[in-house]
């Protein structure tokens, strides 16, 4: 019998950037033994797709094969259960995270391995749970596994800082924070001063501003963690505004950050910077898709595109500009 197909966007070679993607029909994947088929209702975009698509991260992330259907943030229903699965059932909407290697998310349909996906609350829409998985574990982990961050309110009253507030991980990041009661300082784009504002931040700096790019704090906070999501700062602006063991998250670690992060290893520094790279697991994705339906944390959307417009959603991602998630819906 012929496989039935659906429509997917692939790449087939690294490079190419938007005008790499190609639409196709292609055949819809059967669940293995401990996997879901899910119908998808959205994806979201991360940097970390289009990075791997650029070949950049050849060395920890690679495409299985090509072609290569990218995107592993999504939201959807279950269609079918491979025979091992156990704790979900045809007809439960569900959030998941693909692997980088297989990807799958631009499409119509995908398998998710059963423990990477989630129960997604009826409260809970498809593109506010899709936005979760990379973006808001990144902000979660960052925060409490590496900086220390209480986010219950039970913890002592921390300084953060979050860098590009505005941005996928960051808007996440500044909400997290503040549930935690933590004094939160950000820093982002004029025009998205208000926004970040609205968040909960206490303090905004605009990055393009002296004080921003000081990253100094106007009420003289030093901080305890820094939630660091932009690239090009030094550490020499980092360590005078941080606390006696304050500790700076590098979400995109490069070569410089790496050197200053065993030099301050080698050295028993009390103030540290830590390469950090998430690794979403399903407790986490719960936790998170029920913050948002108990009304704790937002899915921010900067824009929905299609699956038939996908090319535009990578386009402008990147061109890291969004505030807050891009998604695309089939
Ligand atoms: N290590 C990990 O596990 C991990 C996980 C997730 C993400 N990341 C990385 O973390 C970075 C952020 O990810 P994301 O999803 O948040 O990206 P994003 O959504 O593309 O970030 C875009 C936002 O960043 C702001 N921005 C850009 N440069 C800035 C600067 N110098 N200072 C302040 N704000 C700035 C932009 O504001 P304007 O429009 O005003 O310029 C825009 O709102 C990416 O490099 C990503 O690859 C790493």
């Amino acid at each position: 019998m012929a496989a039935k197909l659906m429509q997917a966007v692939q790449y087939s070679s690294y490079g190419g950037g938007p005008s790499g993607l190609k639409h196709v029909e292609i055949p819809v994947p059967t669940p293995k033994t401990n996997e879901v088929l899910l119908k998808l209702e959205a994806a979201s975009i991360n940097p970390v797709d289009w990075k791997i698509q650029k070949g950049d991260l050849r060395a920890i992330f690679m495409p299985r094969k090509f072609p290569h259907t990218p995107c592993t943030d999504v939201a959807g229903e279950v269609l079918e259960v491979g025979p091992q699965v156990k704790d979900f059932k045809v007809g439960d909407k569900v959030l998941a995270k693909l692997t980088h290697q297989y990807g799958g998310g631009l499409a119509e349909f995908a398998v998710a391995s059963e423990s990477l996906t989630a129960a997604r609350p009826s409260e809970v829409s498809a593109a506010e749970a899709a936005g979760l998985p990379i973006a808001g574990l990144t902000a979660r982990d960052a925060l409490t596994e590496i900086g220390g961050i209480k986010l219950d309110g039970t913890g002592e009253q921390k300084n953060v800082l979050v860098t590009a507030a505005s941005g996928g991980v960051g808007v996440y990041a500044v909400q997290l924070a503040k549930l935690g009661n933590n004094h939160v300082t950000a820093t982002c784009g004029a025009r998205n001063i208000d926004f970040v504002k609205s968040l909960g931040a206490d303090e905004v700096l605009d990055y393009k501003t002296p004080e921003g790019v000081a990253l100094k704090s106007p009420s003289g906070r030093k901080y305890d963690a820094v939630i660091h999501c932009t690239t090009g700062i030094p550490w020499s602006t980092f360590d005078p505004n941080l606390a006696e063991k304050g500790v700076v998250v590098d979400l995109t670690p490069g070569p410089s950050s790496m050197f200053t992060f065993a030099l301050k290893k080698l050295t028993f520094s009390k103030k540290r910077l830590v390469p950090f790279i998430v690794n979403v697991k399903r407790e986490g994705m719960e936790h998170l898709a029920q913050l948002v339906k108990d009304g704790k944390l937002k899915t921010i959307i900067d824009s929905k595109f299609p699956l038939s417009k996908a090319e535009d959603a990578w386009a402008k991602s990147i061109d890291g500009h969004a505030t807050g998630k891009i998604i695309v819906e089939p």
